[in-house]
């Protein structure tokens, strides 16, 4: 009969099942590692994320239905927004340097990025029709980001914001650009 108080003896199967676990576990991280980073990367040195508060030509919730208002990036100091969603040539997590801030026909208020989503040209508000339109080749989009008329085959991309504590602002999630 085994004596059950003998200290367990540290055979060679248990140094070889610790030195496989080590192993497996130092090729998951280091298979992981470039994975993380690539989906989740650091902002470039001197950059940092940050809520930018913008003031507004006009109240959000003053915009009459169909009516937007442009707004740019402050630039004291350098900053850009980022683009929440996005397809074509526009992506989440891309930058923008405008936006708009509008009330569609239904009355539900949107805050897009200025970048056509065929090749990043900044849109334009056309009054006579209630639509994005953009100069470079054409497209066209409602005034909920839908594209109307292509060649973009993407909507454009919303800016991820809240009212500011002033009704006059709206604070967007940004980038602190660092020059
Ligand atoms: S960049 Fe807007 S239509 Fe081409």
């Amino acid at each position: 009969m085994a004596d059950s108080t003998a200290p367990a003896r540290f055979t060679r199967r248990t140094f070889l099942g610790w030195w496989m676990a080590g192993l497996l576990t130092a090729t998951v991280v280091v298979g992981l590692a470039p994975i993380l980073v690539y989906l989740w990367p650091a902002p470039p040195k001197g950059q940092k994320k940050l809520p930018v508060t913008v003031a507004l030509d006009k109240p959000l919730d003053q915009l009459a239905n169909g009516e937007a208002v442009k707004f740019d990036a402050p630039t004291s100091p350098n900053t850009a927004f980022i683009m929440a969603n996005g397809g074509g040539d526009n992506a989440p997590g891309a930058l923008a340097f405008g936006g708009f801030a509008v009330k569609d026909t239904n009355g539900k208020p949107h805050v897009f990025a200025i970048n056509c989503s065929h090749l990043g040209c900044p849109i334009a508000v056309n009054t006579t029709d209630s639509t994005f339109d953009c100069p470079c080749h054409g497209s066209r989009f409602h005034l909920d980001g839908t594209v109307l008329h292509g060649p973009a085959t993407a909507p454009l991309s919303d800016l991820s914001w809240k009212q500011g504590s002033d009704p006059k602002t709206i604070v967007v999630d940004g980038l602190e650009l660092g020059f």
